[in-house]
């Protein structure tokens, strides 16, 4: 199976209506869209995705904002799709993201960066299990699959 990565539209994407934007992008890079759904996070989901930051001075905050508004789960099929996506969202920061990046074109913010992806393919292993059943993860095929492999 090709790789998989996770990606979430954070509260700030969905509620200045970039999560179309957000998908068109990934969707015109040729990945393949395999799960998708939304939903507003409890804190104790958001507490759990972001443990590694536990211990980090904004991480009340963090899960303050992610648990603010609704927020649309991804999963992304692709070659190199870990690494890819990572790429195309830019720098953690909007403000040190390069243009032609999803934060780099339309975020000014640190925290409030519209997007969140998956850093290691074994990360991705771990976040597409916290949002996602087997059953709710496609496994089809593209009429361009030939093309991006
Ligand atoms: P994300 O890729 O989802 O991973 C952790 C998130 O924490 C990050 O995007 C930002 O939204 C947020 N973040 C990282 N560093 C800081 C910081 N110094 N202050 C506030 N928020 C931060």
């Amino acid at each position: 199976m090709a790789e998989r990565t996770f990606v979430m539209v954070k509260p700030d994407g969905v509620g200045r209506r970039l999560a179309g934007e957000v998908i068109r992008r990934f969707e015109a890079k040729g990945l393949k869209l395999v799960g998708l759904k939304m939903q507003i996070m409890k804190a104790e989901l958001a507490e759990t995705h972001y443990a590694e930051h536990a211990e980090r001075p904004f991480f009340k905050d963090l899960v303050g904002f992610i648990t603010s508004g609704p927020t649309v789960q991804m999963v992304w099929e692709g070659n190199g799709a870990v690494d890819t996506v990572r790429k195309m969202n830019g720098a953690t920061n909007c403000l040190d993201a390069n243009v032609g990046t999803i934060r780099g074109d339309l975020g000014l913010s640190l925290q409030n960066n519209i997007v969140h992806a998956s850093d290691s393919i074994d990360t991705a292993k771990r976040e597409i299990a916290l949002y996602f059943d087997d059953t709710e993860l496609l496994d089809y095929p593209m009429p361009d699959d030939a093309w991006l492999s």
